[in-house]
């Protein structure tokens, strides 16, 4: 490759091997793309998910999806941003063309969501690919325009990083997807920085009741800080205390936020009848969930997901960095590591356990 710039970024050669920092080549800025020198990133589960078995996308393969930093240089026909300003990169740009895209549901962007995609190239020339068309666990990436959603200067790095997947999609479960209102109850099984997102979407909602729920004591104290009226650790009696705090009939809406065929039935069996589940988590092709006929009948549930948070990201991450800057919305308490790009394959192996929300790496400007 001719041009193009060499970059730190979190490799991952195969799936079972530990991604590790390698050097990366990404070419220049082609027409209608844009170079960004990343200030924060992000650790999300669906890095994990790219090696793990849960996805799968192409090797060797730059992980790195939820990010934020300037803007450095553009391509040719470039008009959307220019060198200086700040961006949230979005994993899911809308082509605006498409039917969904027309219909106005651009999360379902027939272009966008792959896992992988081609980008530059590694240390010893092979072809490099990026996820989500990203790769943003890395010192700079090269993408499309319509990948960069700018935002006020004002913003801190870390908290911009988060708007691009955590917050976009557990903010939109609640407020696009599930539509909670004032004085409703809810569960959220599954408190990493998506499931605290739709936490603090919840209380800002109004909702009465938000019933928190993960596997271990560990994590009462974000659930608390995040706005969740009750902690639940999750167990073989979770159903029963569900129901028991909520006159015997189930939440309003729950969202399972975690990923699994037994946490989607979980959510099924917590919601009353006619109350909604919102599958917020990716699972694997292979995990099936299994719900009885005259269940689905009776119970008048509906079962729906919702796609990075059913959202127009370039409509609403700006309103939510808005929110931020007003005070309305605070998105720290998502944050429970702070750490540099070398310390990224230990905060995979965090959410591999279960532990803190978000691993935010900060970057030198
Ligand atoms: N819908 C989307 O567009 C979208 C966007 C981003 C992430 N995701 C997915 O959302 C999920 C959550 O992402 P994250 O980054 O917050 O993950 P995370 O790993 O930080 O959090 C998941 C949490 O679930 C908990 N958990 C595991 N098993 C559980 C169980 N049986 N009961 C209760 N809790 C359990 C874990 O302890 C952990 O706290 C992942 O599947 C991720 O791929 C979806
Ligand atoms: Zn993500
Ligand atoms: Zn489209």
């Amino acid at each position: 490759m001719s041009g193009g710039r060499t970059v730190s970024a979190l490799l991952a050669r195969r799936a079972d091997l530990s991604p590790t920092v390698e050097q990366v080549r990404l070419p220049d800025p082609g027409p209608g793309e844009v170079r960004v020198r990343i200030r924060a990133a992000g650790v999300c589960h669906s890095d994990l998910s790219m090696i793990n078995g849960t996805l799968a996308p192409s090797f060797p393969l730059a992980l790195g999806h939820e990010a934020a930093g300037v803007v450095t240089d553009v391509g040719p026909g470039t008009d959307r941003v220019s060198g200086g300003e700040h961006v949230v990169l979005n994993w899911s740009p809308a082509c605006r063309t498409c039917w969904h895209c027309a219909a106005g549901r651009p999360w379902f962007c027939d272009t966008a969501g792959r896992p992988s995609s081609a980008r530059g190239a590694t240390a010893d020339g092979a072809a490099l690919h990026v996820t989500l068309g990203l790769g943003a666990l890395a010192e700079e990436v090269v993408v499309p325009q319509h990948a960069v959603i700018p935002v006020p200067a004002e913003l801190p790095f870390d908290q911009a990083a988060l708007l691009g997947c955590a917050v976009l999609t557990g903010v939109g479960a609640v407020r696009n997807t599930a539509r909670v209102a004032a004085g409703e109850s809810v569960v959220v099984i599954g408190l990493g920085g998506v499931g605290l997102s739709a936490v603090l979407a919840a209380r800002d909602a109004g909702a009465e009741q938000i019933l928190a729920v993960d596997v271990t004591e560990s994590k009462h104290a974000l659930a608390i800080a995040a706005g969740a009226t009750d902690f639940l650790v999750s167990d073989g009696g979770l159903v029963r205390s569900i129901r028991a705090r909520t006159d015997g009939r189930g939440v309003d809406h729950a969202f399972e936020c975690v990923g699994r065929a037994t946490t989607i039935e979980t959510a099924w069996r917590s919601v009353r009848r006619g109350g909604g589940v919102i599958v917020v988590g990716m699972g694997a092709r292979d995990d099936v969930i299994s719900l009885s006929a005259l269940d689905v009948f009776h119970s008048g549930r509906v079962l729906r997901s919702s796609v990075y948070g059913a959202a127009d990201p370039d409509r609403d991450v700006p309103a939510l960095a808005r929110d931020v800057l007003a005070g309305d919305l605070d998105v720290t308490p998502l944050i429970t590591h702070r750490i540099s790009l070398a310390e990224t394959p230990a905060a995979l192996d965090r959410l591999a356990r279960g532990e803190g929300a978000r691993s935010v790496v900060s970057f030198p400007g």
